[in-house]
């Protein structure tokens, strides 16, 4: 039963200029399942299986920008046209469900890397 100070997870939430329709949201989480840095198809079922209407979704922290804040293996990154493409993918299935996606943007710091020095250990 709802006390007066709980939220109830099924209620409309205003969050900035978001009208989100809950209050469930998806954390990141890094998979390293992206070879080559490069989201693959799989991405696209993983999210739209979160998705849902009126829902936010916070993507795996995504490297590449710039291509030296990649450090770790498969992680996808958004610095390259087939990078974009893939994730361009991935926000039109989330999309489709009336959901919203946020990209969380990484960089690793002193284990950063460079993308090209990624494929190389592949
Ligand atoms: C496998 C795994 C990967 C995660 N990857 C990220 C990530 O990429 N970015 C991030 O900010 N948090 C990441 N987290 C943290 C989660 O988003 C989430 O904040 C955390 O699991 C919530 O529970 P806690 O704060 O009680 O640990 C990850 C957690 C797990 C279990």
């Amino acid at each position: 039963m709802a006390t007066a100070n709980s939220v109830r997870l099924v209620t409309h939430n205003k969050m900035g200029k978001f009208d989100l329709s809950h209050r469930v949201v998806l954390t990141p989480m890094t998979k390293q399942r992206s070879d080559g840095n490069i989201p693959q198809p799989h991405a696209i079922l993983y999210y739209s299986q979160q998705a849902s209407k009126g829902g936010l979704l916070i993507a795996e922290a995504t490297g590449g920008v710039p291509d030296t804040a990649q450090g770790y293996r498969c992680t996808p990154a958004f610095g390259t046209k087939e990078q974009v493409e893939e994730w361009k993918l991935i926000v039109n299935a989330v999309h489709e469900q009336g959901d919203i996606l946020f990209c969380q943007i990484w960089h690793v710091g002193r284990v950063s890397n460079q993308i090209k020095s990624n494929h190389e250990t592949h």
